[in-house]
């Protein structure tokens, strides 16, 4: 385990377990249709490449770079894209992907920036959900795994662009952060 660990939360059999369950899941919620994935980097990009593979329909993928994090553990709550997506997605059902939900505003902010875009439908998934720390009541339509609230890295989370390679997820020392 690497040194910075602190306890390994969810093990790589189990992500790979459960990433199958949500694919087999969407793949019948979204029978007949096909979905554009709109995939927040950098975080959920181990996670939509997996679940992508783990849905048995034609899937499109667009990315989007947001930035609200910093280096710092807690959301500032403003957020800058610096990404956007390159494809037209009205009229087109749109998975909405990220690394994990915590206060809710990522999901919340965005979602409303696509809806702006006419998307025939749009709905959330989270490969961690964070209930304790919401702060707008936002439901993830789908999520992996509910988690304390521990910051998590591994699995594309990361803590200052580090640990995503992480092949677990898992609570990171507070000495690390405290640190900086
Ligand atoms: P929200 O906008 O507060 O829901 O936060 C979502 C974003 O915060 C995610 O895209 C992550 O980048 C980041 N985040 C929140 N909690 C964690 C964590 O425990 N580890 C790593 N990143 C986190
Ligand atoms: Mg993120």
């Amino acid at each position: 385990m690497n040194e910075d660990i602190k306890k390994i939360l969810v093990s790589k059999e189990q992500i790979q377990k459960r990433v199958q369950e949500l694919g087999k899941q969407l793949t019948k919620d979204y029978a007949g249709k096909k979905v554009v994935m709109v995939v927040l980097l950098k975080g959920a990009a181990h996670f939509a490449t997996d679940l992508s593979e783990a849905m048995d329909i034609p899937v499109r993928m667009e990315f989007m770079v947001v930035s609200s994090y910093g280096n710092s553990t807690q959301t500032s709550g403003c957020m800058i894209i610096r990404l956007d997506i390159q494809d037209n997605i009205a009229g087109k059902d749109v998975l909405l992907v990220d690394d994990i939900i915590d206060s809710g505003m990522t999901f919340a902010n965005i979602k409303k920036m696509l809806q702006a875009k006419h998307p025939a439908s749009i709905k959330t998934v989270a490969l961690c959900d964070k209930k304790a720390r919401r702060t707008n009541g936002f439901n993830a339509d789908y999520s992996g795994f509910q988690i304390p609230d521990e910051f998590v890295v591994g699995y594309g989370l990361d803590y200052a662009g580090e640990y995503r390679n992480l092949p677990y997820i898992g609570i990171l020392k507070p000495s690390v952060y405290a640190r900086a």
